[in-house]
């Protein structure tokens, strides 16, 4: 027993060292590999679209509404999702990825790693291959949003799009994904950190301590905001406006398929561009359930983030109710007919599998540090010639799938080897 425990603190410590480590040199590299001189280009405005022929040309039956006539409308292809942390964001980005290869799109992705460079914010030169005046159409890797970067990138016109979540949800998923590379966390005693935590959260956290955003007001903090502000705080409120006037659309991952219908009539896309399975999901015994009690805790400690989920929830119903109740179950329905019939074609068995019965390792989804929790697919063996690339894409993990696009992910990827090798 005092062995193992000996073991782990030493894993532990190896892994601290290398998480240092590996930070640093990424620090290093990114300052080392940026342009320098860009930092203050002059300014070349981005054209207003970035796409030779956009598809918007083209009359799309994407909008036919109950009288069947077919409203002139063109599917947006220029597109920013802030990519936010533990909320589904994955699968969107993995919709968001598929849409823009469908139609040739310039993707902005990040360089060396799959985020751009979080927790720092996010600048225009961490896209690979960034050059002034050269435009992208969608953007929606893991950043620390910069508008007035973002703006500097994408045409006037894209489409600002974003995903909130219940921050106790987002907090106890955080703090099961993030915890053991958030130092403050490893003094907490007793075998459920998260429960003690919860009990006395201003005795175990430090704002200024490494990585402390992941336990505290994360939505906020991936917006571009403190992390640090209260519930009641003024600047609470001016943020939540910036939000509003900035994106068009806050989608909520409790009601993702709603939100996917929403985002189609936002976007003017067809039915088939929301088909989706489920990415990065967590397998059920990693998640803890947390009581009433543990909930309502978590949005106290979370309260800036609680009010500004509360804030998108109203506009999100009222949107559903303008668009109408009735269409809206309709569309969800049929949403989840296509994904079913899609999840039969292409994933052996119909669901997501635990790490250990992935065969393929391509297929391997990213883990947390220290854990095998995050499911994934296995593609049917007699798949469908014709369905085969769609289905590929869509079971394809995210780090997998940048790398496929062009993205040249090496920090990532070595550190996923550092990993494997210690087994950590
Ligand atoms: C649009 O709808 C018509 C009739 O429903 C169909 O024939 C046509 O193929 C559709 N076009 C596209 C691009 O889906
Ligand atoms: C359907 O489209 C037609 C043609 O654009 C429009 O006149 C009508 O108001 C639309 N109906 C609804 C219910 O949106
Ligand atoms: C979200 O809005 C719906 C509809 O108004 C309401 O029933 C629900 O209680 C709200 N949820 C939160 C967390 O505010």
């Amino acid at each position: 027993m005092a062995v193992r425990c000996f073991r782990r603190h030493r894993s532990l410590g190896t892994g601290l060292l290398l998480v240092v480590l590996m930070t640093s040199l990424a620090m290093l590299l990114s300052c080392l590999s940026g342009p320098i001189h860009q930092r203050h280009p002059q300014e070349i405005l981005v054209p207003l679209s970035c796409a030779q022929h956009p598809p918007a040309e083209q009359e799309s039956n994407a909008s036919q509404n109950a009288s069947g006539k077919a409203r002139a409308c063109r599917p947006k292809v220029d597109i920013m999702f802030l990519k936010t942390h533990k909320t589904a964001s994955s699968t969107v980005l993995n919709i968001l990825l598929r849409f823009g290869e469908k139609h040739g799109l310039r993707i902005a992705l990040p360089h060396g790693r799959n985020d751009f460079f979080y927790p720092r914010a996010f600048e225009r030169w961490q896209v690979e291959g960034y050059r002034p005046g050269l435009c992208f159409n969608i953007i929606g890797s893991h950043m620390r949003f910069n508008a007035a970067e973002v703006a500097r990138l994408l045409p006037p016109q894209a489409a600002y799009i974003t995903i909130l979540r219940d921050p106790a949800r987002v907090f106890e998923s955080s703090f099961h994904y993030y915890g053991r590379l958030v130092p403050l966390t490893w003094t907490i005693p007793g075998r459920d950190k998260l429960a003690e935590f919860l009990r006395q959260p201003r005795r175990y956290y430090r704002p200024g301590g490494y990585n402390a955003f992941f336990l505290h007001n994360l939505q906020l903090f991936d917006l571009g905001y403190d992390h640090a502000l209260g519930p009641e705080d003024s600047q609470v409120g001016l943020a939540i406006s910036h939000i509003e006037q900035r994106f068009q659309l806050v989608l909520l991952a409790e009601h993702f398929e709603e939100s996917l219908v929403l985002l189609r009539d936002a976007l003017c896309w067809e039915a088939e561009d929301l088909q989706f399975f489920r990415l990065n999901m967590r397998k059920e015994a990693a998640v803890s359930p947390l009581s009433a009690e543990q909930r309502e805790r978590a949005r106290q400690w979370n309260g800036a983030d609680w009010r500004l989920y509360r804030h998108f929830n109203a506009s999100f119903w009222a949107r559903v109710e303008a668009f109408g109740h009735a269409r809206m179950r309709r569309e969800v329905q049929e949403l989840r007919q296509r994904n079913r019939r899609l999840a039969d074609a292409c994933i052996e068995g119909g669901f997501a599998v635990e790490p250990t019965r992935i065969r393929d390792p391509y297929m391997q989804p990213w883990q947390p540090v220290g854990e095998h929790s995050i499911m994934g697919y296995n593609l049917r063996q007699d798949v469908d010639e014709a369905q085969r690339q769609l289905c590929l894409r869509m079971l394809t993990p995210e780090i997998q799938y940048l790398s496929l696009l062009g993205g040249d992910l090496w920090i990532t990827q070595l550190w996923g080897h550092i990993r494997h090798l210690i087994n950590w």
